[in-house]
């Protein structure tokens, strides 16, 4: 076993699936579950990767959010299908707090911020047109105003403490490398497929 930093490599393998034309390579699967064990997963967009974990940012009435209040346990499935690699780190996965929530959102521009306002997570709309409508509206309340953050914006970083490297070999055997997040230091070993 060796001692690294694996999240450069999460990092370099997603800048390599977007210069073969990638558009979606900053995107993962996560699952999360309820206290009862009900295991859910949808899309999310990585917003950064750091020494610290994955952040990523969502609604606090959403599902994953009430799931991770309850849960914080989650894992997170990376699937880069142009070079046929997988990354997936399971680990916990705590909640930014209120200022630091607020820095990203002033990092926004207008229309996301907009558009983040508009969205009530999960609430049954008859088209997309009430979404227009509402965006329009909050435009015109918002002219020429700063725009405050939406109060169920909010952001959660996934510490992982075991991630795994997958590439798929088309005529070779397929390359697995695991680390595992253990007496504070990143311990790597390759392991079968
Ligand atoms: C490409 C893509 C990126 C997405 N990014 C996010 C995101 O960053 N945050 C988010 O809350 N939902 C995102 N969604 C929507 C989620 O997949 C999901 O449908 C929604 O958040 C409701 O999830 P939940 O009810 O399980 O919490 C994205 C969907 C797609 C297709």
């Amino acid at each position: 076993m060796e001692t690294i930093i694996p999240f450069d490599t999460i990092q370099n393998w997603i800048e390599e699936e977007k210069k073969l034309g990638s558009l979606s390579a900053d995107s993962v699967v996560l699952a999360t579950a309820s206290a009862s064990g009900e295991v859910h997963s949808r899309v999310v967009a990585i917003r950064e990767i750091t020494h610290l974990g994955i952040l990523f940012f969502t609604q606090k009435k959403s599902r994953k959010a009430k799931d991770l209040s309850e849960n914080s346990s989650a894992s997170m499935t990376l699937w880069l299908p142009l070079r046929q690699r997988e990354v997936v780190l399971d680990g916990l996965v705590e909640a930014l707090t209120e200022n630091e929530n607020q820095g990203y959102w002033e990092t926004l521009s207008r229309e996301r911020q907009l558009r983040f306002l508009t969205y009530q997570s999960g609430k049954p709309i008859d088209s997309l047109n009430d979404l227009q409508m509402r965006y329009a509206l909050l435009e015109k309340n918002y002219d020429n105003k700063k725009i405050p953050m939406n109060e169920s914006y909010c952001g959660y970083r996934l510490v992982p403490n075991r991630i795994y490297f997958y590439t798929l070999g088309q005529e070779t055997f397929s390359e697995v490398t695991e680390y595992v997040f253990l007496a504070e230091k990143w311990k790597k070993q390759r392991v079968s497929p």
